[in-house]
């Protein structure tokens, strides 16, 4: 689990206090920023002390394991060693912030530890600033990594944040559509969770708050103001721990097989799933159809026309690769529910 959590409205001025017990003699904190901000206010309430390094990340595609070496083999380079790394942004600046903090000091290449608990260090010190919010990336034990071969993360005890800062403010100018498909992402973490076999009262407790949240804000009210966004903000840190005590389900396995191939991101691509499974989550694809009528938002149709044989032979040998999302959608005999047949299908109609 995160070490500490700071939530409020205006925390992040608290930024310079909360690291400053972290610094280690000369070694910097690296900021890893999302790339939105280059260029607005947001780097500049950053508290940069000594040869602390502002780094803005592109976060156009996911984050890669190529992505990750680079930047911890640059600052490896320069500095030896640093004495944290500060992601600021969605959940992929946040990820590559975790990613980036393990490898600081883990041999090889973050593709080695790319499964379940095989990180064998703990990172550097790190924490994550969420500017926008679903993913459950600031509580989560992973970091979702596209791999040479596969899209798979870096699940293991040493990956939380030791820190995460909480503030609504900064996900208030997020776009009509980012905020919808990411927030999305988290409903759609409650509906996999309490759908799920793996279910318990831990992930319960946490999935039934976060699920009441995303209604409120989503399908109840019908103005976005400052409550929403503190809503959304708690939403994301209580369906991320939600999962994290349970497993996602069928819409993840499904569009990690787009993501894999075609790029789609998390966030849509989840939305893009959640359309088309009435015969998996019946109540919760009902009430998904009502937030996005209601949010006025467009999902994609049609992504997949036109691929070839070899290309939903691929998707979907990488949706089936993740046995443990089929097993908490579907129980221990998921394989003889869902037969490549029968994902085929599904993915013809996306
Ligand atoms: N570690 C986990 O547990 C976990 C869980 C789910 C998803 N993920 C990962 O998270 C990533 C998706 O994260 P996401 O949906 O948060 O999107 P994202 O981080 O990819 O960002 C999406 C877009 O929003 C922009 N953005 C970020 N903050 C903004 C702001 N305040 N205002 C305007 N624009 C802003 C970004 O620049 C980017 O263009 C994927 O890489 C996925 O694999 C990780
Ligand atoms: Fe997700």
């Amino acid at each position: 689990m995160v070490d500490y959590v700071i939530y409020g409205r205006g925390s992040f001025n608290q930024l310079d206090e909360i690291l400053a017990p972290q610094r280690k003699d000369e070694a910097p904190i690296i900021f890893l920023v999302d790339h939105f901000f280059e260029g607005k206010t947001l780097p500049e309430r950053i508290p940069l002390r000594g040869k602390d390094k502002i780094i803005f990340a592109d976060v156009t595609h996911e984050p890669k394991t190529t992505n990750v070496d680079k930047i911890a083999g640059e600052l490896k380079d320069e500095f030896g060693t640093v004495s944290g790394i500060i992601g600021i942004g969605g959940g992929s600046a946040m990820d590559l912030a975790k990613a980036v903090s393990l490898m600081m000091t883990n041999s090889g290449s973050a593709a080695d530890y790319q499964g379940w608990d095989l990180v064998k260090l703990p990172g550097v010190y790190k924490a994550g600033i969420p500017t926008l919010s679903g993913t459950g990336a600031e509580v989560s034990r992973t970091t979702v990594l596209t791999g040479p071969t596969r899209k798979l993360g870096m699940n293991s005890d040493f990956t939380p944040f030791n820190q995460i800062v909480l503030d609504p403010e900064l996900i208030a100018d997020v776009p009509v559509n980012q905020r919808f498909y990411t927030g999305m992402d988290c409903y759609i973490h409650c509906i996999e969770s309490l759908q799920g076999t793996y279910l318990n009262e831990f992930s319960k407790s946490y999935g039934e708050k976060a699920l009441e949240l995303c209604q409120e804000i989503f399908l109840k009210k019908d103005l976005w103001d400052h409550e929403s966004d503190d809503k959304l903000m708690m939403a994301s840190y209580a369906g991320g721990m939600s999962i994290a005590y349970s497993q996602v389900g069928v819409t993840h396995a499904v569009s990690y097989g787009l993501s894999f191939l075609l790029g789609t991101k998390h966030g849509i691509g989840n939305c893009i799933v959640m359309n088309h499974l009435e015969d998996y989550y019946p109540q919760g694809t009902v009430e998904f159809k009502q937030m996005v009528q209601k949010n006025g938002v467009e999902i994609p149709t049609g992504i997949c026309k036109g691929l070839t044989d070899d290309q939903f032979d691929k998707m979907i040998d990488v949706s089936l690769g993740m046995k443990p999302l089929w097993e908490n959608a579907l129980g221990q005999d998921w394989e003889k529910i869902m037969t490549r047949e029968k994902l085929r299908d599904l993915y013809e109609k996306l």
